[in-house]
């Protein structure tokens, strides 16, 4: 199967020449459809609309239309419904399935997926689970994408999405909205975004593309700008994992949200049990993500100092640092910024600052963290508080501003593991050879995993990574995942 992936052409500010030359490519291929991802035009106005739907009847393969946050300014879905078609939709064929729906907020350029989408989703995956080949589609990015400036659009249900497109099988997500292209593997499940097919909008001067996807037991992805060809090819299963013989090199206790204050929001017994765990477990290293202190208070700062007698690397959460605590952090648990052996190595960032809980990592660390990835250890680990990856059962506000581009160069200088501590729910996933692992909550008692608070445990073994999550109560174990290294 092959399928044109084209998106945000914003009519009427488009430039011509790239429109009619991708018409012209596309009717001469021999794809089977082509999908358009949204923002078919600017402003959401009938004139736009009819526009647009001239200069698409030069197409001469069929298309599925996805609405995009520009289609629906000025009540333009209802438009977009009555002219183009429905705002969701299946094609299906003998062995694919692609399910296309609605994430655009009237008016507004952050997306969601509606309760009611999300329902009719996962009914679809369900119905449709053993189609070979499952493709999703909306406007909204999936994951940050690099070279868009601030992330602020992602899905506010970013993670639930995530969750199930993997739990279900899906092979690909194609969307659009950051105008820039883009391919991530997300364990098996291949994240698309295509650049803008013809728009005068586009950003770091880069050119106008769209993509050409074929699909058999391999994906392969061409993004054909007006200036060159890349092409890509990802494998459509990856191996499983049965048998675990492997030397084990090192230990890593993983928390986060200590929470530690004087009234009851700090749930001292929870603490109290889990380190008594955590000292069984017997790790090479204890990680702290971050939210040490409930407030950045001296009494707090100096009650925290306390609870923890054993060795731990510290970053600071955004609790950590408000009030007093941008002076009493680096006093209380020191500004470590990295640690480093010959089996493995640490590189701590501060992602918080004053008084918000948006963080950021910034040009400066960004480029330590260059220099880090030059280090010889075998094992390389990056550490910060705010999560780069969106995580279910939380709406996602929790993402670094730079998300983007800190995303795209730790996957490149592929760090082998990366720890973060946002958002009071456990998650591991593995984003192209990179691992990222965020820690629940370790004692505060507002937390979101049904599991209840805990904390995580990653043994590295010489082949593979298995990462545990721990009960802070009770001390029971659930696996989050097993990874085989490269
Ligand atoms: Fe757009
Ligand atoms: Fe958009």
């Amino acid at each position: 199967m092959k399928i044109a992936h084209i998106s945000d052409t914003h009519f009427p500010h488009i430039i011509k020449e790239s429109f009619d030359r991708t018409v012209e490519m596309i009717n001469n291929s021999d794809v089977d459809f082509v999908i358009h991802t949204g923002d078919l035009v600017d402003r959401g106005y009938l004139r736009e609309y009819e526009e647009a739907i001239k200069a698409f009847s030069m197409v001469k393969k069929p298309i599925i239309f996805v609405p995009g946050n520009h289609d629906g300014k000025n009540v333009g879905l209802k438009l977009f419904e009555n002219l183009i078609g429905p705002l969701s939709g299946v094609k299906e064929g003998k062995d694919y399935v692609i399910l296309y729906l609605n994430s655009v907020i009237p008016d507004m350029n952050e997306g969601r997926i509606s309760n009611s989408s999300f329902l009719w989703l996962k009914e679809k995956l369900r119905k449709y689970i053993d189609k070979r080949i499952k493709i999703v589609s909306f406007h909204h990015h999936l994951v940050p994408v690099p070279n868009t400036g601030r992330e602020r659009n992602v899905l506010f249900n970013s993670g639930d999405v995530i969750d199930i497109l993997i739990k279900y099988g899906v092979n690909l997500v194609l969307s659009g909205h950051k105008h820039y292209p883009n391919i991530y593997q997300l364990e098996d499940l291949l994240i698309v975004n295509a650049g803008t097919m013809c728009s005068v909008k586009t950003r770091l001067g880069d050119k106008n593309s769209f993509n050409i996807i074929e699909i058999d037991d391999k994906i392969r992805v061409k993004t054909l700008r007006m200036d060159e060809i890349r092409e890509r090819v990802y494998t459509r299963k990856k191996e499983r994992i049965y048998n675990v013989e492997s030397e084990k090199l090192f230990r890593i206790v993983q928390i986060a949200g200590t929470f530690i204050d004087e009234t009851d929001i700090f749930n001292k017994k929870m603490f109290l049990n889990a380190f008594k765990k955590i000292e069984e477990l017997n790790p090479d290293f204890i990680v702290h993500c971050g939210d040490i202190v409930n407030e950045g208070l001296i009494k707090n700062y100096a009650l925290a100092s306390k609870y923890f007698n054993l060795p731990i690397f510290f970053v600071p959460g955004p609790r950590d640092i408000n009030y007093l605590g941008y002076n009493l952090f680096p006093k209380y648990f020191g500004l470590k910024e990295r640690h480093i052996t010959k089996k493995v190595a640490f590189k701590f960032l501060n992602s918080s600052q004053y008084d918000s809980d948006v963080g950021v990592v910034g040009r400066g660390q960004l480029n330590k963290i260059k220099q880090f990835s030059r280090n010889l250890s075998e094992f390389k680990i990056v550490v910060l508080h705010h999560n780069l990856l969106p995580i279910e059962n939380t709406r996602e506000k929790g993402l670094l501003e730079d998300a983007g581009d800190v995303l795209y160069e730790l996957t490149r200088l592929k760090i082998d593991l990366v720890l973060t501590g946002h958002s009071s729910h456990p998650s591991a996933r593995k984003i192209e050879d990179t691992l990222i692992v965020n820690a629940n909550s370790l004692s505060c008692k507002k937390q979101r995993s049904l599991f209840g608070n805990s904390f995580n445990v990653i043994d590295v073994y010489k082949d593979f990574i298995y990462v545990s999550e721990i009960q802070s109560l009770s001390g029971s174990r659930h696996v989050l995942g097993i990874w085989k290294r490269k």
